[in-house]
């Protein structure tokens, strides 16, 4: 099996659940307060390793009880994190809202904006050729774009998830050997409105491939001859969509790692999230193997 290797954000995730959400000046009763480790990069991080993957994670926590919280959970996960650093930062911090299952997220990066190339050089030490890098947008984008660059000059696959959407991002595309965006930051980087259009301008900027993450639509594989659309799996009612697109892009890396087709591996990805989202939170959220081939 080929290796994963992450350079991303890692954050402590404040949630609560609301009716609705407030108006200016409102004070509003919610329900189910929980303090839980989140962070996109952290999140992807633990669902390559609770389904199995070999991964290694480089980014940066504060040296508060938040960092202790998020490292436990990565370490508990099975993730190597020799190459996340503490930092004088605070621990980032996502404060989140879920309404009707859905999520709007407010974030303080914190120490994730200490994230340096030194990071991406330290994470990439000993990695080969076919094995994977894999990033996002909650560290410096300059950091981001380099690491992609350097990852690819060493025949890594580089896959890049471009989130959340940043319009200066369409920098990095080509540099993606797979790309992963939802609809709305596939609007940004391609600045078209259909999906088609849009995987064909990315495809045109330079990534090897486009997989469209569309919630409970399932996804859009994309490529040079060839369109398939994979459905969403349902394994419940979904209660919390936070992290569902990190489990996705976890679980895609793993099943790829392992040497699986696109499809195939979008395919158990969306089986991933289907089970993530019937559960509160990020990480505690995201299934095992073995539940995920229970459910297969
Ligand atoms: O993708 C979900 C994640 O986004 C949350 O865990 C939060 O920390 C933000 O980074």
């Amino acid at each position: 099996m080929k290796r994963i290797y992450l350079l991303g954000s890692l954050n402590c995730d404040l949630s609560i659940r609301a009716p609705y959400l407030p108006e200016r000046g409102e004070t509003l009763k919610g329900s189910d307060f929980m303090i839980n480790a989140g962070g996109k990069g952290a999140n992807q991080a633990c669902a390559c390793a609770k389904l199995g993957g070999k991964i290694r994670m480089a980014g940066a926590v504060g040296k508060d009880s938040f960092g202790d919280m998020l490292l436990a959970s990565l370490k508990s996960a099975g993730a190597d994190i020799s190459t996340v650093r503490r930092t004088e930062r605070n621990t980032g911090v996502a404060v989140i809202t879920v309404v009707d299952g859905d999520n709007r997220i407010i974030l303080d990066e914190g120490a994730n904006g200490e994230v340096t190339e030194a990071d991406a050089l330290a994470l990439l030490d000993g990695a080969q050729a076919g094995d994977i890098f894999v990033t996002q947008l909650e560290n410096p984008f300059p950091v981001v774009l380099n690491a992609l660059k350097l990852a690819r000059e060493r025949g890594l696959f580089t896959v890049f998830n471009p989130a959340p959407a940043k319009a200066e991002a369409r920098e990095a595309v080509k540099y993606s050997d797979l790309i992963t965006p939802n609809r709305k930051e596939l609007r940004l980087l391609s600045g078209k409105e259909g999906l088609d259009e849009g995987c064909e301008e990315l495809l045109a900027l330079g990534a090897g491939c486009v997989i469209v993450t569309l919630g409970e639509k399932g996804s859009l594989v994309y490529k040079r001859g060839v369109r398939l659309e994979v459905p969403c799996v349902s394994a419940g009612e979904a209660i919390d969509t936070t992290g569902a697109g990190d489990t996705f892009c976890g679980a895609l890396c793993v099943r790829l790692a392992e040497g699986a087709e696109l499809a195939e591996a979008a395919r158990f990805a969306s089986v991933c999230a289907g089970i993530a989202v019937t559960r509160r939170g990020a990480q505690i959220a995201i299934p095992t193997r073995e539940e995920a081939d229970r459910f297969l």
